[in-house]
């Protein structure tokens, strides 16, 4: 494994960029760091508290600053991104500067199926029917691609697992 400060995960909701993340850095032994979650420590509230109290452009915001707050730290870190990260402000840029980056892409076929069972959580998709998700999804992702395809990897699959991802980055 090349030595590297930071590996960063993108994708759309439901890619499994903490599930992984989580399996990627205890096998580098290396530390991991959700960046929702983190946002969530920093405000001290809930994703969906800040889109619910805030708004989407403030989160975009705190979004934004903790982006920036990890890429300065030094240590080796599997960060998994929030599936918008990327396609705000000059994230993109920041992410590259920062470390490798890594897409983990789905067609949004597989992409409804995954958050089907776990859209609850997500404030931009909970109330959406099976068909308004999928179109949410088409839609989505055609606007954020341009992003997501900036990436210094891309990974493209059914069911890509950390193995493939450390393989990637050997
Ligand atoms: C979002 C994805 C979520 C979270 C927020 C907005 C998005 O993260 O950051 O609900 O814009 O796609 P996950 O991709 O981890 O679900």
């Amino acid at each position: 494994m090349k030595k590297t400060t930071k590996i960063f995960l993108i994708g759309f909701m439901g890619s499994g960029k903490s599930t992984l993340g989580k399996k990627i850095a205890s096998q580098l032994n290396i530390g991991f760091l959700d960046l929702d979650y983190f946002i969530e420590e920093q405000e001290n509230q809930t994703i969906q508290e800040i889109f619910d109290k805030h708004g989407e452009v403030y989160f975009r915001e705190k979004e934004r600053e903790v982006l920036k707050t990890v890429a300065e730290k030094k240590e080796e870190l599997v960060v998994a991104l929030g599936g918008g990260t990327p396609c705000f402000y000059d994230n993109m840029e920041i992410i590259n500067r920062s470390g490798v980056s890594v897409y983990l892409k789905y067609n949004s076929g597989i992409l409804t199926d995954r958050l089907m069972n776990v859209k609850t959580e997500r404030p931009l998709i909970k109330n959406k029917s099976k068909e308004e998700l999928l179109s949410f999804i088409n839609d989505m992702l055609l606007s954020r691609e341009k992003f997501y395809n900036q990436s210094q990897f891309i990974l493209e699959g059914k069911n890509i697992k950390a193995e493939d991802i450390i393989d990637l980055l050997q």
